[in-house]
């Protein structure tokens, strides 16, 4: 009697670009999938990854990766993670790519959910909250079957960033960067804690309040403007994107139902906020992005996630969506 090896789960990874060949990468590392397939259009690029990658697998958890051109290798996939399209250049916005990237979504979303239709979908390719939504409306998939990375990142960042400020292990920050993934992202500083210490309330080596608005001001320029940053010194940002999708993708795929920042339509009349993917606290399970929390805000960060909601709503306009 033959026995049939259990299909393992598999990660399927569009784009062997630097964001998608690093997160082929930590994926496998962290033991996220057993089995990673990446594919892109241009052959040699895709293979030389999977190969560069696969050579390393003797001191990974047990795990396989695979690379092709033909996109039939993501056929029955688990996840689909979509990372093709064009990367920002020095001091280019996120926004500046939509025109771009919505194309090749509308062009190859179709095949994807062809080939993997009970795939949960996640989208990573800036500018992520209208890829999102370009990628929603062109599939007609469940909204919890199709999400964006969001601010997923943004929020390591800020916790990065608040870690190094106060002295506390980041995995003790709890903080949010909310709406959207770019330029008009919201610090959300009212409900941050460290060590379950309200963040306001956190008081430094002089014993007076840390954070104080200057602080809170600077901490928050440093994480908006970061890829900026790191694309003028190295020409991308890879590292910390792959390892946050790759956080997402555990949480799909071991069912953790954790609670992550990642972009989804949003049609919330309590928040004012309609028609329109964003980056809200939100459950992630087996099923994909399942509930959105209502975290409390100040009226001055509910103001700019409104405005962070405008400018997206106005971008999605502009691509005729
Ligand atoms: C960044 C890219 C992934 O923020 O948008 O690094």
């Amino acid at each position: 009697m033959s026995i049939e090896p259990r299909p393992y789960q598999t990660v399927a990874i569009v784009g062997a670009g630097s964001v998608g060949a690093t997160l082929a990468y930590a994926a496998l590392v962290r033991g996220a999938a057993r089995r990673v397939v990446l594919y892109d259009v241009n052959r040699a690029k895709v293979t030389a990854e999977a190969a560069d990658i696969g050579h390393g697998t003797e001191f990974m958890h047990q795990a396989t990766i695979e690379g092709s051109d033909d996109i039939e290798i993501c056929r029955n996939a688990d996840i689909v993670v979509f990372t093709a399209g064009a990367k920002q250049d020095p001091g280019q916005s996120r926004m500046e790519l939509a025109a771009k990237t919505v194309g090749l979504v509308q062009k190859v979303m179709p095949t994807l959910v062809d080939i993997a239709p009970d795939a949960v979908h996640m989208m990573v390719t800036n500018p992520v909250d209208v890829v999102t939504y370009a990628a929603q409306k062109v599939t007609g998939l469940p909204t919890h079957q199709i999400f964006g990375s969001g601010t997923v990142l943004d929020s390591s960042r800020l916790r990065y960033q608040i870690s190094r400020e106060c002295g506390v292990a980041v995995q003790n920050v709890h903080a949010y960067v909310l709406g959207e993934h770019g330029d008009s992202e919201v610090p959300i500083w009212s409900s941050a804690s460290i060590g379950g210490v309200p963040l306001l309330e956190w008081l430094g080596p002089d014993g007076r309040p840390l954070f104080t608005d200057s602080v809170r001001e600077r901490i928050g320029y440093d994480t908006v403007h970061a890829a900026y940053e790191i694309i003028e010194g190295k020409g991308a940002t890879n590292y910390a994107v792959g390892l946050a999708v790759t956080r997402i993708i555990e949480a799909v795929l071991r069912n953790e139902h954790r609670v992550l920042p990642v972009s989804t339509l949003v049609n919330d009349d309590l928040l004012g906020i309609r028609d329109v993917c964003l980056s809200m606290p939100t459950i992630v399970d087996a099923r994909g992005a399942v509930e959105r929390l209502g975290i409390p805000m100040s009226s001055f960060e509910l103001q700019r996630l409104h405005a962070s909601a405008v400018a997206l709503r106005e971008a999605a306009r502009s691509l005729g969506f």
